[in-house]
This record gives structure tokens, C-alpha cells and sequence, in this order.
């Protein structure tokens, strides 16, 4: 799987995907998971955050996207900062150092083991990559609070940053993940993700930094 990331620069070159991706946003968020709120006519599933500031990651397998993934700066509205600020005790982060990370999925049949790495580890060791690679220091992300002890078995250092509430009968938390070295190596280590993943077409003028050095663990 390769996970390609689609930022403003370069959204031309994938219209194609994108669409795709919208589309598998609704069967997954309208239809399997019954978040109605989000229906829209068209059958894409795209919402206020979808704007030009947001950056996806899109894991594909043969020709097929199989993960997904969006990032929102935090210096933009996101999740937490318009739709659930409740979550967080300290008020909104904005930091430009910080992405919130949401949308997180992978297609049905590809959930689950596989005999490689699972693709829900592998997007999210490339948001960890893609972190790293632009210089951030952490993630916000609003989840559903059964994610989180698996956050934290990945290796990551994930920090509420309030209480957990009921939101539409799920009880949901916002954390803070520290983006760092530690937690790239950690995840590639524990879930098996052979290295770097992400794919930079039509991305040759942002400045990257390095990755620490990947070593095998066999
Ligand atoms: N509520 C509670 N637990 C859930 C869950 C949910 N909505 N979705 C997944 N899980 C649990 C599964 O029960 C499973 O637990 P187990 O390992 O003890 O059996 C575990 O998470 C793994 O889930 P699974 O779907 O088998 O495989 P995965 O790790 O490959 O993928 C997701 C996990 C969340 C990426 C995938 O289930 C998915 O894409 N779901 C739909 C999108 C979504 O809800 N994303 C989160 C909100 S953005």
C-alpha cells in the first residue's frame, strides 16, 4: 500500500481519487457507521473542514484506495473548535506546529489482519511520517474514547485534553498525540509498517524534513 498525500499543490493531479474518496467517505460515515447529519444529495460525504487547507493521505492498494485520512491545521476550524470545543478543558488549540487529524478509515475488506501490516496502522504511521516530515509537534484528534487505549498500545502519547462526553450515544474524548520520533519508530515497530509510505507527487517544492534513520527489527 502506498499512502499518496494530496495537499492544494497538488489536488489537480488527483481529482479523479478524490472523488473516489468522497464518495467511500459516505458509505463508510452516512451509511455503515449511520452518521445521517452528513447526507448530502450528490453521495460524497464532504463537510466545512473539506477546504483548501485540509491535507488527506489515501492509502492505495492496486489501483484501489483502501485508507484515508484528513488533516485540518489547527490554525484553521476544526472539529474541536467548532463542533465539539466542550471536549477540550484548556479552550481551542491553535498552534501552528499542531494538525487535527479525523476521517480515519479503512475499507471493509481490508479491516482487520492480513498478513502484512494492517492498513490501519500503515495510515497511521504516515500521518506520523507526514508529521515529521513538515515539522509538527503534535496532533489533536476527537475520537471515540474505544480508540484510545489503541492509540497508546501503538506506542503514542496521546493526553486528553478533557473529560470524555456522550455524543450521539458514543462516549467521545479529544486527545493530544505528541509528533515525534519515538512515535513514528514505535508504531513501524509494534504493527510491522516497513518504513516510509507516503508518496509526494507534484510536491517537489515543500520543503521536507529528514525522518529519523528506519532500521528492520527482525
Ligand atoms: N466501536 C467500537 N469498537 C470498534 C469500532 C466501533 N465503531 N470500530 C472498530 N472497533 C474495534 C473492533 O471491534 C476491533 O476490536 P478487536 O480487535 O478487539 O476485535 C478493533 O477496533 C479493530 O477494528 P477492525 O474494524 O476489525 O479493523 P481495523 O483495525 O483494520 O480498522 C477502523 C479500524 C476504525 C479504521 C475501521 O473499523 C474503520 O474504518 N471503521 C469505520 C470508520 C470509523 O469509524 N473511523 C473512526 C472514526 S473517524
Amino acid at each position: 500500500m502506498q499512502v499518496h498525500v494530496i495537499r492544494r499543490e497538488n489536488r489537480a493531479l488527483y481529482a479523479g481519487l478524490l472523488d473516489t474518496y468522497f464518495r467511500i467517505r459516505h458509505q463508510i460515515y452516512v451509511v455503515e457507521r449511520g452518521w445521517k447529519e452528513l447526507e448530502r444529495p450528490d453521495g460524497r460525504e464532504i463537510d466545512q473542514f473539506d477546504t483548501d487547507d485540509a491535507v488527506y493521505l489515501i492509502g492505495v492498494d492496486r489501483d484501489e484506495i483502501v485508507a484515508g485520512m484528513r488533516m485540518v491545521p489547527t490554525t484553521s476550524p476544526t472539529l474541536l473548535s467548532d463542533v465539539f470545543p466542550q471536549l477540550s478543558i484548556a479552550g481551542r488549540v491553535r498552534r501552528s506546529d499542531a494538525y487535527e487529524l479525523s476521517r480515519i478509515f479503512v475499507v471493509p475488506r481490508k479491516r482487520g489482519e492480513h498478513g502484512g501490516p494492517r492498513a490501519e496502522a500503515v495510515i497511521q504511521a504516515a500521518a506520523m511520517e507526514y508529521g515529521l516530515s513538515i515539522g509538527l509537534s503534535a496532533f489533536t484528534i476527537v475520537l471515540e474514547t474505544w480508540w484510545l487505549p489503541r492509540l497508546l498500545d501503538q506506542g503514542w502519547k496521546a493526553r486528553p485534553l478533557g473529560l470524555a462526553q456522550d455524543v450521539n450515544g458514543f462516549s467521545t474524548t479529544a486527545v493530544m498525540v505528541d509528533v515525534d520520533d519515538d512515535a513514528w519508530l514505535g508504531i513501524c515497530d509494534r504493527r510491522s509498517v516497513p518504513g516510509p509510505t507516503l508518496q509526494w507527487q507534484g510536491l517537489d517544492a515543500v520543503r521536507r524534513q529528514s525522518l529519523p534513520e528506519f532500521q528492520v527489527v527482525t
